[in-house]
């Protein structure tokens, strides 16, 4: 679909091909379960969405970095609140280390309260001669390979809404209610992290930032009425694969009449599903929330063109975030084309790099895993191709945890191959540790600085 494509509504993406749909088997159930969830109270506002998306208006401008970063897939099993807090103190940690040393303030999105589905390279899997589902995310079937397991189950849907407003509530208390105070910056440094080279040299900026403000509180400067020092902004986001579940949730706004999909504040389009005569797009198109498009090593420039005019007609600054996962050994052949050709286009876009989703391949024992080095060669490209076409890097995209995991490989800790078996907990992709993740921040913001 293009620009003058026919008018968009709540409905208009079941005209166009669904890539990566689960094979719902009962129709009927459903319409009754996304009937259900239509009667919920939305989990953000538009005002909120209308808020990110100025906010990143900065970032296309080259004002702001933007920090995207959080589960590959959240799992039901795992909504406790501690695994919350020690998620956000990560990000809260990896952003103030940006913030520091770049000098350029960092908008938090997660991927959180809602990023439950997975796209799959085969929609089946086979063992032993039985083929069944492969495994979508929590949102529509479960891992283990079994008949009932695999069954893609409406009721998932209801679930993961539940879950989503149990995270969210928690992620707005923390951000607002005192967590997330400025000086409470050497809380978010966890005990297992403070004793890594990674942990202690944030506990110097940590350190730094209470003389600075110890200094403005003796100037007089009252630093109680300073709201940015004792909250911050924390915006959710997600992969809008599930469109039944996206629409369900999506509303009109009572003061501008546009639709906002409100089951988080950012959506993206995957990889997979990002064909440009795709359902996905066309529903996307029509809501007002800032978007993110996946752009991975097979996107066409004219592809990427077409893309851009029909996912920001108005090209506002700030609504399209061009999150490019080409993998270290394509990033530089692939990257440039794409770039230049958006900038001589004219479209005001962000550009983000994910440097997970094209560096993954299977260790000997079969894990999924990603070297952290191949990780940071990923994103040293993508700052390295925007110095050269003189395009701003705005952001970084990342999957990683509060834990203590092995399922990257390298870091500070240099995990091997044989350490992946310690404590790998992901229901789909590695993610980086809250070492590993703490020491990309601070690459990053030398990338920023220099
Ligand atoms: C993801 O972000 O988890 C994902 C599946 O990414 P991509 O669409 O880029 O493969
Ligand atoms: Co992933």
């Amino acid at each position: 679909m293009t620009v003058d494509a026919p008018t968009w509504s709540l409905e208009s993406w079941t005209n166009y091909p669904v890539a990566q749909s689960p094979a719902w088997p009962d129709l009927d159930h459903l319409a009754d379960v996304t009937t259900r969830l239509a009667a919920q109270p939305p989990l953000v506002f538009a005002g909120e969405a209308r808020r990110l998306t100025e906010q990143l208006g900065d970032v296309a401008q080259g004002r702001a970095f933007l920090l995207q970063a959080g589960d590959c897939a959240e799992s039901f099993e795992d909504g406790s609140a501690d695994k919350i807090r020690d998620k956000l103190k990560v990000i809260l940690q990896m952003a103030v280390a940006l913030t520091y040393a770049s000098g350029v303030p960092v908008l938090k999105v997660g991927r959180i309260a809602g990023q439950f589905a997975k796209p799959r390279s085969q929609p089946e899997e086979t063992r032993d001669g039985v083929t069944l589902s492969a495994f979508r995310g929590h949102i529509v079937n479960d891992e283990p390979f079994g008949e009932e397991s695999r069954r893609p189950d409406p009721e998932r849907m209801l679930t993961a809404y539940h879950q989503s407003v149990a995270t969210l509530n928690l992620l707005r208390a923390f951000t607002k209610g005192g967590f997330a105070d400025l000086s409470r910056v050497h809380a978010w440094n966890q005990e297992f992290v403070a004793t890594s080279v990674e942990g202690q040299r944030y506990a110097l900026i940590a350190d730094d930032i209470e003389r600075a403000l110890r200094f403005m509180r003796a100037c007089g400067i009252d630093l109680s009425r300073e709201g940015s020092l004792h909250s911050v902004d924390f915006y959710t986001s997600h992969e809008a694969l599930i469109l039944p579940y996206e629409q369900a949730l999506t509303r009109q706004d009572s003061l501008t009449g546009d639709w906002y999909d409100c089951s988080a504040h950012m959506l993206w389009i995957g990889d997979r599903t990002r064909q440009v005569d795709g359902a996905h797009v066309e529903f996307l198109r029509g809501v007002g929330n800032p978007l993110g498009l996946k752009v991975g090593p097979t996107t066409s420039v004219e592809d990427l063109l077409t893309l851009c005019a029909t996912l920001n007609p108005s090209n506002t600054p700030g609504r399209l975030t061009l999150i490019s996962r080409m993998g270290k050994d394509k990033i530089a052949s692939h990257l440039p084309p794409l770039v230049d050709a958006v900038r001589t286009a004219g479209h005001e876009v962000i550009w983000a790099c994910d440097p997970m989703h094209g560096n993954t391949f299977n260790a000997q024992n079969g894990r999924k895993t990603r070297r952290f080095d191949d990780v940071l060669e990923e994103v040293r490209q993508f700052f390295l191709v925007h110095r050269e076409l003189g395009t701003w890097a705005g952001g970084l995209h990342v999957e990683l945890t509060g834990d203590d995991v092995t399922e990257c490989l390298g870091g500070a800790l240099e995990l091997s191959e044989s350490d992946l078996e310690l404590n790998y907990t992901s229901i789909c992709d590695p993610r980086l540790n809250a070492s590993q993740s703490l020491d990309l921040a601070f690459r990053v913001s030398e990338f920023l600085q220099g």
